[in-house]
């Protein structure tokens, strides 16, 4: 059994409850490359899997074809408001669970219940991975029936960062879309604070407001790395973190709206949060920061647990979801 998924049919008598963890991810680097022919972008990154996750529970029902997803969300986990008021069909778990149907038949009744604490719209990964958890219990309760390639196919349809969390690894080398993934070594001895702003970036809105970056800029994206590039930053990753050459290319284009010098309306002043947050991680003790994803969550690596547990205290003071956390290795192996 993988080292997150528990069975609970001893706790819970009734029927059988299948609990499976959702982990959250971090960018450490992201590199957006080319636009591609289906209108995405190739990317590039080093996705690290955190110990840190929303919990999904899978009673089966008498019902066939029923499904019932509920959610509940830890006092800290942002403003779901938007997540709850979605209709059931744009719900990713809804659409994992269609996917799943629509090609294995597997009708059999369920009630989800969705335990959330990876803030929504905050570049973890949250949405992506409670629906590759999805996939892998409902196989799971199928009996096992779709080999994992199967899997990826239809976690590739779901989303760009579903397949790195069906892959379940600790830290991959991502690109294409993100349907590419090459398991590497998490880095060790590190410890990660995460720093939410309180509000929510939208991807579509990230990728539009990169590509009018670039255009102001006249800056080229350019095509995939190569071997010497990838060997480098991956070379890096076990080196001091602050010397980490990693990047996001979104966070750019999020600073030069910050500052003003394009017509950000209202969300200029939202941007400006990033400032603040990097010159407190980096006060406080952090040897590196970054934004995670297409934002909004911000992180800071830290190379001592108690300057790390110190920084979380002064930053819940200004900011409301501050979370330490560890890559996923670092207790459930
Ligand atoms: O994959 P996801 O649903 O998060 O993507 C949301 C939007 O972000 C896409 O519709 C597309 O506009 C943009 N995107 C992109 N290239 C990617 C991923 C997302 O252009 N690799």
């Amino acid at each position: 059994m993988p080292a997150h998924t528990q069975n609970l049919s001893k706790i819970a008598k009734i029927a059988p409850v299948l609990a499976v963890r959702a982990p959250a991810k971090l960018n450490l680097h992201l590199a957006v490359k080319d636009r591609r022919a289906d209108g995405l972008h190739n990317l590039e990154s080093i996705f690290l899997s955190l110990a840190f996750w929303d919990t999904l529970y899978f009673e089966p029902a008498c019902e066939e074809k029923l499904l019932e997803i509920s959610m509940e969300k830890e006092k800290k986990s942002g403003n779901l408001a938007d997540f709850f008021a979605l209709p059931a069909e744009k719900n990713i778990i809804f659409k994992a669970v269609s996917c799943f149907r629509d090609k294995t038949g597997f009708n059999r009744g369920l009630r989800i219940r969705v335990k959330k604490r990876i803030p929504v719209g905050g570049g973890l990964g949250g949405g992506s991975s409670d629906a590759a958890s999805t996939l892998l219990a409902l196989n799971r309760l199928a009996g096992g029936i779709l080999p994992l390639c199967a899997l990826a196919e239809m976690a590739e349809s779901l989303g760009s960062d579903v397949p790195f969390f069906l892959h379940e690894a600790a830290a991959a080398w991502v690109s294409g879309r993100g349907e590419f993934i090459d398991p590497i070594e998490a880095p060790k001895g590190l410890f990660f604070v995460l720093v939410n702003p309180g509000f929510p970036s939208e991807t579509a809105r990230a990728f539009r407001l990169l590509s009018d970056f670039r255009e102001g800029q006249a800056t080229a994206c350019g095509g995939n790395s190569g071997h010497g590039e990838k060997q480098l930053l991956l070379n890096a990753l076990s080196g001091d973190p602050q010397n980490w050459p990693f990047k996001n290319d979104f966070l750019p284009a999020f600073l030069h709206l910050a500052k003003g010098s394009s017509g950000g309306g209202s969300s200029q002043n939202a941007e400006k949060a990033y400032l603040d947050i990097f010159a407190r991680l980096k006060e406080l003790g952090a040897v590196f920061s970054g934004l995670s994803g297409a934002g909004s969550t911000c992180f800071g690596v830290f190379t001592k647990m108690a300057e790390a547990k110190r920084a979380c205290k002064i930053l819940l003071e200004t900011w409301d979801f501050v979370k330490l956390t560890f890559p996923s290795t670092f207790y459930l192996r």
